[in-house]
Formats: structure tokens, sequence, C-alpha cells
């Protein structure tokens, strides 16, 4: 396992430390702007003078961290400095598309550009650390989190994963604007049982290394200098006593040297878990792991003495934890200038919020699902315009889940957005309903703007809070009354678009059959109004793709495009009908496909190559192809590239993506599109779960979306 090591100040430092000065740096406690969590520490404060705790979170501010930091500086005995945790998953002040929507952005500039600009924000308010990126791959509509996570792809979460913590870290975290990054949840939460907030995990070995773990490898990979292990357990074995993942895996054989945090509480919930007859059992299990930080639960400070008197750590281990602490505040220059330059007469300050930046991130985010008959872009087309539903006119709600120091005040609605960005068209407005409840009051109201209008734009959804943490939803469609509203407004057969907000795809199968035209606009951020109007107008053309399949039907979750061929696939040869793998009273495809994203022009693919056709150990694949734009409008097309393996040591995914290109063509244009793939590219998890190169033929796919029939093919041959 990789130790810390500290210069000879710090050393020192740690040999004058008292048992429960140890334990304060071990602590990590919750100051009171928001909650995170079931429980608050209302004595923080208290704690902070007792030199009883290292580090805090929940709480922002120059004003409030400068104040902070002098009294763990000046008025503890050690003087040693905090850190300043928090939540910042997509923007500080600025809120962005929540990450679910801007993985679709297939952009690992945009995604650093956003994380950059979130990372300035928050560190001119104080804050050193961020628990972010969040990693857990998501294939389950009913986890409220999965608005949080970068889909269901693990190639594409660890290309995000890594961008990310190169955007909030910087090129050197020590700078006054780096902001630690925290590689989350370690590992699989994502597969929780039945999509069952906090239930268990149950996957194999292989989906454990294939799926869930590549991108917290790529995370560690780009020198995020945190991990937090998830709430849950994998197969009974809670992910914050989970020696195997923590110690031996990601500390010895990934290398990671940073801080291990808890999530919130979790060493204390060790023994709801049942793993842990009391705290001490339970902070023994969790420093034995390798958890340097206890998030909340106080299980360090009030179980490791105890732990060590029953001889269940060494004060070794303990003084491995607190080591590592050091060196984390050592690493962010906290011991150099612990307000990490805000106490500067002239503080650096972000300066309002980065509009231009959450606009086009908005834009290049929603999904446009459908469009039928051209209905999309106006083109002066509608001059009178019903913008209804209960999100039309929502601000704060657009923020989604996690919008840290976001101003929901702040926030452009559907309704103000449309309004400025279509000014010759008159546009109207009623909300119908709540997000949720039962009051059918204002249908009337919608349904007589609709009849009055050329276009209706039906804006339905989520509310924040029906996304993210502790937000599983059984039913993951539309809540409320919102779908007989839609019904209403579809019944005056004026056109309609749907513009749907969620942090899921929401499982509405025969309202998107109906409807002509859909967006999925997710949780957009402060611009979302803005981003809409520029899509409607046709000023900008979409070019959002989906980050997860979208479910025809609630009964095939989970569904994801990277699933293993079987033994009864309907293709295989002598396949007889009824016994093909399936279902028999539903549709295995889903509604729209991973990487499924429409524009306002055609493209097309032709002229697959790839060469050599005999590839080298060394080798690097070179994969060509032709794409043009037939259309008459400019337009982005996102190309997806994907292996498929058909003889290897174990059955593999039908598809498994290994890159992608965005291409923006003006009308007519043709353009060769290359993509190289490096050795590492063809590597697989191997009996032994090690990765490693077969030899044999592979097929290589490359098209708009993870739908075999839309993909060109060609074959190559690994030597
Ligand atoms: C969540 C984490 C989060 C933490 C601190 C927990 O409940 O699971 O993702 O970082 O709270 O807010």
């Amino acid at each position: 396992m990789s130790e810390a090591t500290l210069p000879p100040a710090l050393e020192a430092l740690l040999a004058r430390m008292t048992l429960a000065e140890k334990l304060g740096q071990l602590s990590m406690l919750s100051a009171d702007f928001v909650a995170t969590g079931p429980q608050l520490s209302p004595d923080y404060l208290e704690a902070l003078r007792a030199g009883r705790v290292g580090s805090l979170f929940n709480l922002w501010g120059r004003e409030r961290v400068l104040e902070l930091q002098r009294i763990a500086v000046e008025e503890t005995r050690l003087g040693i400095p905090l850190i300043f945790g928090f939540d910042v998953l997509h923007g500080h002040r600025t809120i962005f598309p929540i990450p679910l929507a801007e993985a679709g952005c297939f952009d690992a500039a945009l995604w650093e550009r956003t994380a950059r600009r979130a990372a300035l924000e928050a560190t001119a308010d104080g804050l050193s650390l961020t628990f972010a990126p969040m990693l857990d791959v998501a294939r389950d509509p009913r986890w409220g989190r999965m608005a949080e996570s970068p889909g269901e792809d693990p190639w594409l979460a660890a290309a995000f994963g890594a961008a990310k913590v190169r955007g909030f870290q910087g090129a050197d975290p020590a700078a006054p604007d780096g902001l630690a990054a925290t590689a989350k949840h370690l590992g699989a939460y994502g597969a929780v049982t039945g999509g069952r907030e906090y239930a268990s995990v149950e996957v194999s070995e292989r989906s454990l290394h294939e799926v869930h773990l590549p991108a917290f490898a790529a995370a560690v990979g780009a020198g995020a200098l945190a991990v937090m292990p998830a709430l849950t357990d994998l197969g009974g074995l809670p992910m914050t006593a989970h020696a195997g993942l923590l110690r031996d895996l990601l500390r010895g054989r990934w290398g990671f040297d940073g801080l291990i945090v808890s999530d919130h509480g979790a060493l204390a919930e060790l023994v709801v878990h049942g793993v842990a007859a009391d705290l001490a059992e339970a902070a023994a299990l969790a420093l034995g792991a390798g958890v340097d930080q206890d998030m909340m639960g106080r299980a360090y400070e009030r179980g490791l003495p105890a732990a060590l008197e029953r001889g269940l750590v060494a004060e070794a281990q303990l003084d491995a934890a607190v080591r590592r602490v050091l060196a984390f505040k050592r690493r962010l220059g906290l011991f150099d200038d612990p307000y990490r330059g805000l106490a500067a007469a002239a503080p650096r300050q972000a300066a309002g919020l980065d509009r231009a930046l959450a606009r086009e991130a908005a834009g290049r985010a929603m999904v446009l699902l459908k469009n039928e008959g051209g209905l999309l872009p106006l083109d002066g087309g509608a001059r009178r315009i019903a913008v209804v539903g209960p999100l039309a006119a929502a601000g704060a709600e657009l923020l989604g889940p996690w919008s840290a120091a976001g101003e929901g005040a702040l926030a452009v609605s559907y309704l103000e957005g449309l309004r400025a960005g279509l000014p010759n068209c008159e546009v109207r407005h009623a909300a119908g309903c709540a997000v949720e409840g039962g009051d059918a009051s204002g249908f009337a109201e919608v349904r007589r703007l609709a009849r009055e209008a050329d276009l209706v734009v039906l804006c339905l959804g989520e509310s924040a809070a029906l996304s993210g943490e502790a937000a599983s939803r059984a039913d993951p469609g539309l809540p409320g009354l919102q779908r007989a509203l839609a019904e209403a407004v579809l019944a005056s057969g004026v056109p309609a678009l749907l513009v749907l907000s969620s942090g899921r795809p929401l499982i509405e199968p025969a309202l998107l059959e109906r409807v002509p035209a859909a967006i999925a606009a997710w949780f957009p951020g402060h611009e979302g109004g803005s981003a809409l109007a520029d899509l409607v107008s046709g000023r900008v053309a979409p070019s959002g793709r989906l980050a997860v399949s979208w479910p025809a039907d609630r009964g095939q979750i989970p569904l994801f495009f990277g699933r293993r061929r079987t033994g009864r696939a309907a293709d295989a040869p002598g396949a007889v009908e009824r016994y093909v793998t399936g279902y028999r009273d539903r549709p295995d495809a889903p509604l729209f496909a991973f990487g499924h994203g429409l524009g306002y022009t055609r493209f097309a693919c032709r002229d697959l190559t790839a060469a050599p056709a005999r590839v080298g150990p060394e080798a690097t694949l070179v994969v060509e192809l032709e794409l043009a734009n037939e259309g008459e409008r400019a337009g982005e097309e996102t190309l997806l590239l994907f292996l498929r393996d058909p003889v290897a040591s174990s059955a593999r995914p039908l598809l498994e993506l290994r890159g992608w290109q965005r291409v923006a063509l003006a009308p007519g244009e043709r353009r060769r599109v290359r993509f190289e793939l490096p050795p590492q590219a063809f590597l697989l998890p191997g009996p032994d779960l090690q990765p490693r190169r077969e030899p044999g033929r592979v097929e290589i796919l490359v098209g708009p979306r993870a739908e075999r029939a839309a993909l060109l093919s060609t074959w190559v041959e690994l030597l």
C-alpha cells in the first residue's frame, strides 16, 4: 500500500499531535449552509476551536472561509489549516447542465472548460475540495443519481472523469484556483438493486472491472487527489470497509496516494449495515480498508480510541491516515498559504456568472429526440406560441440536483428564453398543473391557449428534488397530472414541441410516439431558456446526444447497449423464433439508442476503412470514413466507434465504445473523418480480470448511435 511521505517539518508536527488532535485531522464536519445528508454538525465551531476537526464542508464564501481558517490557524494549538469541501458537480455559482446531459456532448474540451470555470468560482469562494466528478456508470433510470453520472458507458465515463479532474484541479492543484477533485463513489453504486437508493449491489467481478471501475482508474490516472467510497455494499461488504478495493486495488495496484474520504456518515453506518457491532469495530474496519477522513459520522473520533485499546487497530495505521491528510493539505498549498490567495487586499473574484459558457453548454447538451415534418426550427412559421406546463416558467428547477451555490432566481426560464429569442412571435403562457399533485383546475386555460396557438411548447418533467440523491422512482415517467395535461394539449390538434426536463430518460413511450417534436433538455442550468430558444429558432443546430439508452418500457430496465451476446441470439445460425432472447410482449430495443440525437440536416456515412488489416501489438489502428452533410443546413455530427470481438475468452458485449469524433459540416460539405485506436483500445479483462490483448478477428463499427443497423462495419485481425 502506498504511504504518503512528509517533509521533516510535517513529520515533526505529526510527532507533536495528541490522539485527539490526530482524530481531529481525520474528521470532516458539515457546516450549516446546506444539508446534504441526514445530519448536520451543530457543534462544528466548538470542535474547530478545540482542534477536533480537520475539514469542513457545506459552506462557502470568502469572508466565512477566511474567518474559520483564521480560527484554525491562529486559535488552535497546532494551527493546522482546514480543507473546505463542497459538492460542486456541475458548476458552483454558474450552473451548467447536469453531468448526464453534459456527457452527451461527447466533448472533453467542454467538460474541462465547465469544470475549470466551476473551480475558479469555487476557489474564489474559499473552497479547496469538490466531491466530484461522480463516475458511477448508471443503467437504471429508476435511480435518481443517474442525473449526476456520465451515463451508461464505461469508456465515456472514463474520458469524462479524466477531463473533469483536469478541469477542477487545473495545472497545479496548489495554485489558488486549484480545486482538488474526488472521484466518487467507488464502486458500482450505480448498480443498486432495483434502482433503489442506497440498496445493496450485486455485480460480477467481471462487470465490476469492465464496467464500473474503469472511470475511477482514469480519474486516478489523471491525478485525482481524492476518492470517495460508496455508501452501498458490494456483495455484502460495505464499500467503506472494502479493503480489497480500497487498499489492495486503489492504493496497491493503482498506486493512489491521495485522500480517501468517506461518504456522509458512512463509517457509523457500518453498524447499521450489520458488519460492525459498535463504533470501535466500524472505525477499525474503515481504517483498515484505508479510509482517511470520516465525513460526519464522528466514528473515528468516538470509535478509534476504543479500537486502539482493544487492539483492533495499531497506532501506525492511524498515523498513516493522518499523514495522508497532512500530505493532501500540503498538495493544496495550505501550509504555504492557508488562505489560498484570498487574504490579499484585492482577492481574485469570479465576476458574475459565465452565462456565455452556460448557454453554449446547455445548447449542446439538449437532445432533439424527434422532429417530424421538420417542425423545428421555427424559421418564422409559427406566430403565436403557447408555452405551457409546470416547468414553462420555472427558474430554480432548471438547475437540477446539486446546484451548489447557484442561485435559482438567476436562471433563465424556458418562457423568458423563448420570449427573448423569438421577438417576432406572440408568446403566451399557462402552467396547467404543478409538477406533482392532482389539481387539474388549470387545464382549461391551457386548452384555450393551445387552441389559439400555431405551436404549443409543452414544458414537462421533474422538479430538481425528484432527481439526484435519495430520489429513486419506481415509475420514472411524468409525475402528477402531466401526462393528462399533454393529452389535453395534443387533443387540440395544434402541433406541439415537448420539452422534457429531467435527470433521467423519462419513460413515456405513448406520448413520445404521438408528439411530433421532442427535446430532452435535462436540467440545463442557468441558461436553459436561452439555449432552448437558440435551438428552436435555429440559431444553433442541435448536436446533443444521449449518454444513456432511452427505454421504451419500464420492464426493459436495466437497459444498455453493451450487453453480451447470448447463446440464444435471434441472429444465431439455426435460431428458432420462439427460443431467442427477448420479451414476448415488448421489443427489447430502446425507444432511442445511446448516441441518438437529431440535428436540422442529414448526414450520410460511407466508405469505412481500417488499416493495417493485420494489427500488431504495438500498432495504432487508423479507421477512416467519409461523412457528408446532405441537407440544406449546417450541422454537427457525432460519430461513435465501436468494437465487437466475436470470439474471446469471455463472451464480449455486442458493441464496445472505443472513441468518437464530432464533425461540423456546411451544407453539401463532405470530409474524411479519421480515428486512431491505440493498442490500449483492444485490451479486455482476461480470465483473471487483468487487462490483456486477445488475438483474432475484430469488427470495427462506426456510425451515429449504438444501433447495429445504423453502423458501417469492417474487420481487422489483431496479431
Ligand atoms: C452523497 C455524496 C456527497 C456527500 C456530501 C452524500 O450523501 O452521497 O455524493 O458528496 O453527501 O454532501
